[in-house]
């Protein structure tokens, strides 16, 4: 195992009901509260009306940024800048999944200084020297973004999606509630549980290979998604699948199962390219493209690739080569994903052909241990991803 850092200060409210805590939470932080959400979700379920007693009850300022949208946009981040300076807003308070935690990282930043926060975080790759805290409460599980320090972000005039990160905008706390999850539309449900295993294969398909418990805490979690999802298709208010799934996801990308290894992203480099181009939701876009990466690079792997088969599928290696074994696991996830309703083409993202050149142009790519990508390899890529 390589040596690593670990640090990880979130602290985690799990349960029904455990927004009760949330006053006592914020006794720690000042006043004027800007409270981000998303199109609405949360005034539907009942969320809002829950959250802002909370807020009155304790005494708190509240301010407002709604309609934080899907693959949140730069527009959007200026504006919550904008509330933070004019209102001295003492913390941010993000209600909804990925794309409202991540809008109010960069808002969390970016109101902390004169800068220009893309230019200087997002292009310049410059580090935040400050911020206001923030903390969540978990509407949609995948992303992650409740328990790490980093932020995805479009400029849609620009076709550029990117993420940037810091330790000043790590959550102070995460609220996961798993009755929260409940009002999803099924395809939100799926598409996090995909992004759920997409995060671990970018860990688990790299090197060090040798045994590690890293590696053995990635195959727990993904047989864990692979067992529940099925059930929370079935019956949506299923609390014990529903808590595992959130709890999955949190755990899928909070860096533990990182821990001592290379770690890939490639594939969500690509996804980000098709979302810069077409607004696809995060976890569609990698339904699609990680069975095809795995496809396409997995004899840099063929080890662990059998391994994955064997250990997380339970597929038999007596009479096939090693080739067939790891095909056979990379055949399963696809077929796990179709089953569970997630697209598995370009076609069902509403992503014509013509445009694979322009897309894998804007990749952003490196060396991992599995790949080494050329444009011309991304391309090949995409193509399998018009193949169901
Ligand atoms: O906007 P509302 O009305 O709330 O509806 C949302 C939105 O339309 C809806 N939703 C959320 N909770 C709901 C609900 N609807 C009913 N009931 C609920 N309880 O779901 C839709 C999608 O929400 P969004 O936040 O966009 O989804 P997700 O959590 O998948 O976030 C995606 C964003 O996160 C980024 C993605 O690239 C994308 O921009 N990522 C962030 C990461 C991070 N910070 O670590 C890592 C990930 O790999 C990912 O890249
Ligand atoms: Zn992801």
């Amino acid at each position: 195992m390589n040596g690593f850092y670990f640090h990880n200060p979130t602290k985690v409210y799990f349960g029904e009901g455990v927004v009760s805590k949330l006053g006592k939470e914020l006794e720690a932080y000042g006043k004027n509260i800007l409270m981000t959400y998303g199109g609405g979700s949360i005034k539907k379920n009942g969320i809002y009306d829950k959250v802002t007693d909370i807020l009155k009850g304790a005494g708190k300022n509240v301010f407002e940024l709604p309609g934080v949208m899907p693959n949140p946009r730069t527009e959007k981040v200026y504006e919550g800048i904008k509330i933070c300076k004019e209102q001295a807003i003492d913390f941010i308070l993000a209600i909804g999944g990925g794309s409202v935690i991540d809008c109010s990282k960069l808002i969390a930043a970016g109101a902390r200084t004169d800068r220009d926060f893309w230019e200087s975080f997002l292009i310049k790759k410059e580090k935040a020297s400050d911020a206001v805290p923030l903390g969540s409460i978990l509407t949609l599980a995948g992303t992650g973004s409740e328990m790490d320090c980093l932020a995805v972000i479009t400029k849609w005039d620009a076709q550029i999606k990117t993420s940037w990160g810091s330790p000043l905008v790590q959550p102070k706390f995460a609220f996961l509630d798993p009755t929260y999850t409940y009002s999803l539309p099924k395809n939100q449900m799926v598409n996090g549980a995909v992004d759920t295993l997409s995060h671990l294969f970018e860990q688990y398909f790299s090197r060090p290979d040798t045994n590690n418990v890293s590696d053995d805490l990635a195959e727990a979690l993904m047989k864990n998604v692979i067992q529940n999802l099925p059930l929370a298709v079935k019956n949506p208010e299923d609390y014990n699948a529903r808590s595992n799934l959130m709890w999955d996801s949190t755990l899928a990308l909070n860096t533990l199962v990182g821990l001592g290894k290379e770690q890939d992203w490639i594939t969500h480099k690509i996804e980000h390219s098709l979302s810069a181009f077409y607004d696809v939701a995060h976890g569609a876009g990698l339904a699609v493209v990680h069975p095809n990466y795995m496809l396409y690079t997995y004899k840099g792997g063929l080890s662990k690739y059998v391994q994955y088969a064997k250990n997380v599928w339970g597929i038999s290696s007596e009479g096939k080569t090693e080739d067939e074994t790891a095909l056979a696991g990379i055949r399963a996830t696809r077929d796990f994903f179709k089953s569970v309703g997630a697209p598995s083409t370009l076609q069902e993202l509403g992503i014509p052909e013509s445009s694979i050149d322009a897309i894998s142009e804007n990749v952003q790519r490196y060396k991992t241990s599995y790949s080494d990508l050329t444009v011309a390899d991304v391309k090949e890529i995409l193509r399998l991803c018009l193949q169901s």
